[in-house]
This record gives C-alpha cells, structure tokens and sequence, in this order.
C-alpha cells in the first residue's frame, strides 16, 4: 500500500477545484506502485484482444475522436484501443466512471498509452457537479515519449453528488493508442476506532475541528477521521475565500448591465460539497476569510472589475468592501440556514512581522506579501470598516476574528494587541485567530515558535479579554523525517495543546489544518496528527494520553442532547424505537439518536433502554401531569 500513497490524487483535484493553473505535473517514472494487494480488486480490466471498445466514448458532441480496437500498436497480445480523428487537444478516449463504480471508495487505475510517433499526453479526470458546472483535473501530466507510457495506480474516487465522472486522455491531436487498462478498487482502510476522539477528551473545553477540501468528501477513511475527531468544527481550506467566491465575469455583467461597479457578485458553488456535507452532519462552520492580500483578486480593486485597470478609489473600495461582505453573509445564510456559521476570520494577515502594515501593490505571483488592500488605502485602515460591516451583516451568533501567522512574534503581537483593543472597544470584533503554523525542527531547544513564546502569546492575547481560537494548527517535522523527528514533533504537539489546555477558559475551538500529512498544504514535512495510512501518530497520542474523555452528566428527558426537553425528544424516541435503522443509535446520517441521546431519554423503567413508554413519560412531563423525569 505505501507505495500508492505517493500518487494520491487529493493535492491535484484539490488545485484544480481550486481553480489554480499549476497542477503537480507526476511524472510516470516517479510513480512507484507495487502489485496490487490480495484485498484489492479488479473491476474491470481490458487488454483489448477481444476487440470491444465499447466502454470508451469520445467526449462529447463536438469531440471528432474515433475509437476502434488495431493491430498496428500492443503491449500485450496482439491489440490495443486506438484513438483516432482526435481535432482539438481536449479530445478524448474517455471512460465513465460513476456508471460502473461506487461513490465515496477508492480505485486505482493503470493504463498504458503510446503516440504514434511522439506524444504529449495527459491522464485527467472530470465530473459535473451539483450545479450542472463540470470541473476538470488533470491526474498525470508530461506523458512524453515516443514509445509506451505508463499510468499506474492512479488513485480517484468520487462522491455521490458527482455525476458524468470520467477519466480520460487527452493532449495533442495525434492518434492514441491504449492498452492493458486496469481498474482496482482499493482495500477498504478502517480508521482505528479504539482510540478516542479528539473533539470527545476536550468537549468540556473547546471545540476540536479541522480544515477540509472537497476533494477529501469522496475518501471515506477521511471523513471518517473527520466524523470521530474534528467534527466540532469545519473550515473550507479554500473555498471560501475571495478567489472563490468573486466571480469576474458576473462583476462585469452587472456592471454593464447596471452601471454600478460597486456590487460585486459571488457564487459558493466552490464550497458547495463542503458545505452541505456540514448542514447534512450538522457540524459549525468557520468562515475564512473575507479581506485578505492573498487569495484575492487584483481585478477586485480595479476600475471596470477589469485585470488590467486602474486602482479605484478608496471610496469605491469601501462601497465594494460593504456588498461584498453583505452579500457574502445574506447569500449563505439563505442558501444554508441551518448551518452553525459561528466563526468568521473577518481580516486576516493584515500586519507584518515588525509591526508594520504590508507593502501596497499587486498580490503578485510569486507568493509576494503585497496588498491591494493597503494599495488602495494607503494603510492599514481597511480594517476597521471590514469589522464595521461584517458587524452589521453576519448572522447572530457568529463571532469576529482577526487571523494571522507568526502571531507569536514580538513586532506582530503587539500591532494586533494594539488593533484589537480599538475594535474591541468599538464592539467590533470578539476574538484572536492564532494561525499555528509551527516548526517542531530536530528538537524542542530549536522549535520555533518555543512552547514558551506560543504560551506567553497566549497570554496576551488572553489578557484582551476577547475570545480566542486556534484556526489552523500544524507543526512541520524536517524534510523526510525519521522516528526520531516524529518523537520530536509529538513532544511539541505536547507543550503546545498544554499550553492552549491552559488557557481553554479563554479558547473556544482549535482547528487542525487538515487530517492527514499528505493531504496538507505542507505535505513534505507531516505536519498533521494522522499519518497518509490515516493512523494516529505519535503526535496524536501526545495530545490524548492521559487525558479522559469526560462523561457527560446525563440530562433526562433530553433524547436529542440540544439542552431542552421538548416534543421532540418523544418523538425522536418513537422514531428511535420505530424506524432504528434509521434513527437508532447505528442509524444512517445525523438524525439518529446518539448514545447519549438513548440514555438521556430513558426515563421510564430507567434501564430498560429506549421504548414507546419514554416517550409518553416525556410528554406527561411536558403536560405537567408528571413534576419530574425520570418518572
Ligand atoms: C492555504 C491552503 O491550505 C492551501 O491549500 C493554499 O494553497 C494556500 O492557503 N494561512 C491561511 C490559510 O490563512 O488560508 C492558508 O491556507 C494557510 C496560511
């Protein structure tokens, strides 16, 4: 199985849902995959010497591809697939997937394909989503050469708000050949269920969440990691930031049909998977972020919403700063109103290290820190009415946090201590989002940020008297780490949760950026608590060991634990007792009754279990006919 790790497709569909151009080119010859394990099956398999083609199409309408089995190429035997009157680069062979295969389960495919003469290939991946909108990934790059080319183990899956998912080849317009395609279905991975749950040790304390991309929703040992650790809380890795959610082309029409540039118009169809995944599960959700430098278009601050105009006026920006963020809230609580939206990182990394805003200008390529905020601002004063709007327009109960890395450091700690108490007296913001990148290095003398710097940031954030949450923690190891770095790492991890433990009176969520190492955003050096088999690491067991996971004071007559008795606990009882497949304890989705749930409504012959009897002594209650539960 290690092997296949190492093509996990998590990072490529990631970037490419994300929108961003580079997608990691993998090359074949670094893709080591060793023989499919016993557990693993094959679904389907072709080496075409039968001569059917039938379960390849060209894609599409104006696609010219035509397919037929030949002599001319093979690799085994005697024939391949070959493809050919391909008229445009995008042009097929392509092969459905969603119509053969299940949703949320992993598949490897290996294929082999060969030009010609010389070609320039690529193995990609497509699907339409929910919207009708179809996205495209490519899978592998650079298949270059003039001989046969190897595809192996390419790992895909897809959920099932998926439809129309294909794999397939493209590149070039020169004729194809295909041979010996392969699909496996990989072994199902149990994620270890006798450990605890994270979110459970701290559910006095805080709540314990993670970052997630949609790519993640189609893996199951992931969300199963998600359900049993982090589920107190989801933050979209990408989703939901500016680049996003701005939608050029309908800035322009609006413009042109209005004339009014300073409504800018969005969409959270990015977001959407993410999004329902949370409503259906019911977990609270972060919102990240509404102004920030990066990951935020330069047209958002030109003239005509145009890439190359002028900087509008400070003025103009603000009236778009306030659309923005109006529209922003008005349209995700209308499109999910039963979404715990309870965190939004309002600004975030608006301060530099020595204390000083960023340098104005374009956000740039080259992971520049320019702003196009303090571009147009001239300074950092763009805060202040972002925390003014978003005031005004978020929903109750969603707090407001300004975010930021390195925030331990002197110069930046102190700029966003000054900065917070002015919002804070102005009742603008309610809390500190402590970034959390850290660097555990070879040991604990060299990690930076020291346990004992990242505490006393955490004193002084706590001394404003606002909230605090950690937003997106991680702790790099060095490259390629050995056992003895991981043991390193879970030490830090130790000095760091017991120092945010230390202060938990003062923190109300921590959120880990990501689940597991290779899914993170810095994957070459394992910064996460699971490991790429999804098994807990030295670093998660630091943070649990020692700990117990509290038992929750049972509360009679609450059968659905939301703090009330009411009509319906008796009625989740009944459905409990009547339908359990579907609301018992086992039960499919987030209706079910928890454990918790099933004890709490025990309150006739307590210690029977759950029956009809519950039920009607809940309402007696409610009736008054009873003075208190259980009866
Ligand atoms: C990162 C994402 O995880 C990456 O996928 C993306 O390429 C860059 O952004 N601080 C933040 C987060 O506030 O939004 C960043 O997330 C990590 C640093």
């Amino acid at each position: 199985m290690k092997g296949k790790k190492s093509i996990r497709m998590i990072a490529a569909l990631m970037s490419a849902s994300m929108g961003i151009a580079a997608v990691p080119a993998i090359a074949p010859s670094a893709v080591s995959a060793e023989t499919a394990s016993a557990e693993e099956k094959v679904v389907f398999s072709t080496d075409f010497e039968d001569g059917d083609v039938s379960m390849f199409t060209n894609r599409g309408d104006n696609d010219t591809t035509v397919l037929s089995a030949s002599d001319e190429a093979s690799v085994s035997g005697s024939t391949s697939m070959l493809a050919s009157g391909r008229s445009k680069d995008w042009n097929g062979p392509a092969f459905r997937l969603d119509d053969k295969l299940k949703p949320y389960t992993e598949y490897y495919i290996s294929a082999k394909v060969k030009g010609r003469y010389y070609t320039n290939a690529t193995f990609s991946f497509q699907y339409t989503n929910s919207d009708g909108e179809t996205k495209y990934s490519n899978l592998v790059q650079n298949l270059n050469g003039g001989d046969w080319m190897s595809v192996e183990n390419v790992k895909v899956s897809f959920t099932d708000e998926m439809t129309d998912v294909y794999v397939y080849f493209e590149g070039g317009q020169d004729d194809l050949f295909i041979d010996d395609f392969v699909v496996t279905e990989a072994s199902q991975v149990e994620i270890e269920q006798d450990i605890p749950g994270l979110k459970d040790v701290f559910a006095n304390d805080f709540k314990v969440g993670t970052a997630l991309t949609p790519s993640a929703l189609s893996s199951k040992p992931t969300m199963d990691l998600v359900e049993k650790h982090f589920s107190g809380s989801i933050t979209a890795g990408n989703e939901m930031k500016p680049d996003a959610v701005l939608n050029q082309a309908a800035c322009q029409s609006y413009f042109e049909e209005t004339g009014d540039d300073t409504v800018p118009q969005i969409s959270f169809s990015a977001a959407k998977p993410l999004l329902n995944y949370c409503q259906k599960n019911n977990i609270p959700v972060r919102i990240h972020t509404l102004v920030w430098h990066s990951q935020t278009p330069d047209w958002f601050f030109k003239e005509g919403y145009a890439n190359d105009g002028e900087w509008v006026s400070k003025e103009k920006m603000l009236k778009r700063m306030e659309n923005y963020i109006k529209a922003y809230f008005e349209t995700l609580t209308e499109l999910y109103p039963d979404i715990d939206f309870y965190a939004c990182d309002v600004v975030n990394e608006a301060w530099l290290e020595d204390g000083n805003p960023r340098q104005p200008g374009e956000q740039g390529s080259g992971g520049s820190a320019k702003s196009a905020w303090v571009q147009v601002f001239g300074d950092n004063s763009f805060i202040e009415p972002a925390f003014t709007f978003a005031r005004k327009y978020a929903p109750d109960g969603c707090k407001l946090y300004y975010n930021d890395y390195n925030e331990y450091m002197d110069g930046k700690l102190n700029a966003m201590v000054a900065m917070a108490k002015e919002l804070k007296e102005k009742g603008l913001i309610d809390g500190i989002g402590m970034q959390s990148h850290l660097d555990a290095r070879q040991s604990l003398d060299a990690a930076f940020p020291s346990v004992s710097m990242y505490n006393k940031a955490l004193d002084k954030y706590c001394e404003l008297g606002l909230d605090i949450q950690v937003t997106e923690l991680d702790a790099t190891t060095p490259e390629n780490p050995t056992e003895a770095d991981f043991k390193v790492q879970a030490d830090y991890y130790k000095g760091i949760w017991d120092a945010i433990y230390a202060h938990k009176d003062n923190i109300s969520a921590v959120v880990v950026w990501g689940v597991t190492d290779d899914g993170s955003w810095r994957a070459k050096k394992y910064p996460l608590l699971f490991d790429a088999d999804y098994k807990a690491k030295p670093a998660f067991y630091s943070i649990v060991d020692g700990r117990e996971v509290p038992v929750p004071a049972v509360k009679y007559g609450d059968a659905d634990c939301d703090g009330e008795i009411l009509l319906n606990d008796a009625i989740l009882i009944m459905q409990a007792v009547g339908n359990p497949d579907a609301y018992g304890i086992n039960g499919f989705e987030k209706t079910h009754i928890t454990e918790q749930g099933s004890i709490n409504g025990d309150v006739a012959n307590t210690g029977d279990g759950l029956t009809n009897a519950d039920a009607l002594a809940i309402q007696k209650y409610l009736l008054n006919l009873i003075d208190k539960l259980p009866e």
